[in-house]
């Protein structure tokens, strides 16, 4: 069976602070995009894992790591031929790697027959990464927590985005370290952020200009200062006629929202200048 990985841009993310078990309690509203890498998933006896870029090719790959968590739950031990076919880039804040293994266990799921629950696929999903789950999910969400819980938000907003990444990559890691985020409190509780109120309202109404005004990233600050390089790229997108610019996750990707087709096509074009990865596209959208 073939199988779309679809990439993941942040609208908004906002960090609360930093929990007693060092990962950061967040806000964000997820959503997918068109641009998607394919797993290519056949039977096979053993577990067989290709990848069209060699440097991904290793028992690290997180594919790997969800096939292995998964098959625990095999009977009789089973195998899988899985190609990845990338065209997501790495260390761009996209969630290429997430998505590959959220999809990857789903398809197992199906190709072993295990008929696991989808609350034991989610589980297996957060064991894996922070921003694994969301990609179980539909194609726009609101993430919480660690990354942990979602809420869908249905829209059917065509929105066109460019996006542009630099040659170097960012670690996330590094991104959340820089970011001095305050300590919470054990017992802390929020109301929905009104951030993530108007986002929700924008995508509703379907309107690009308030899409693009909600837009809100705390991880940019401190990517910005890490890498200053992006604010070439920033400014790139702006000249070409994007309405908003932002970071995509933790970077170093940057995405532009555009008012129209053309206009995302004509600041791919410009972004070739600083950027030897581009793409235009539309919002993934619920069927
Ligand atoms: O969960 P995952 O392994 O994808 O996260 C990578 C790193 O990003 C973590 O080790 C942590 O430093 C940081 N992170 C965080 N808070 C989150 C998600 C990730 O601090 N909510």
């Amino acid at each position: 069976m073939n199988v779309s990985a679809h990439a993941k841009i942040n609208l908004t993310l906002r960090v609360l602070g930093k929990r007693p078990d060092g990962y950061h309690e967040l806000e964000s509203i997820v959503q997918l995009l068109e641009l998607a890498d394919t797993l290519q998933i056949d039977d096979a006896d053993t577990l067989i894992f290709t990848c069209s870029d060699p440097a991904l090719e290793n028992e690290q790959n997180l594919v790997v790591r969800a096939a292995r968590l998964l098959a625990r739950y095999n009977a009789i031990p089973r195998g899988a031929h899985i190609h990845l076919e990338k065209a997501i880039p790495a260390q761009a804040g996209l969630g290429g790697g997430s998505s590959d293994a959220a999809v990857a266990l789903i398809a197992l799921n199906e190709l072993w027959e295990l008929r696991r629950p989808f609350d034991d696929l989610r589980q297996l999903a957060a064991e894996l990464g922070s921003d694994v789950p969301l990609f179980l999910d539909g194609p726009t969400q609101i993430m919480r927590g660690r990354g942990e819980s979602t809420t869908p938000v249905v829209h059917a907003t065509p929105v066109f985005v460019v996006l542009g990444k630099i040659a170097q990559g960012l670690s996330t890691a590094d991104v959340y370290a820089r970011l001095q985020a305050p300590t919470l409190a054990p017992t802390h509780a929020h109301r929905q952020l009104p951030e993530t109120d108007a986002m929700v309202r924008a995508l509703q109404q379907g309107d690009i200009a308030r899409i693009a005004a909600a837009v809100v990233n705390d991880l940019e600050g401190p990517a910005l200062e890490m890498i200053t390089e992006l604010y070439r790229v920033r400014q790139l997108m702006l000249e070409a006629g994007c309405v908003s610019v932002l970071l995509c996750g933790s970077g170093s990707a940057v995405f532009g929202i555009c008012p129209d087709e053309p206009t995302a096509h004509a600041a791919e074009a410009a972004l070739a200048l600083a950027c030897p990865w581009t793409w235009s596209g539309r919002f993934l959208r619920w069927k």
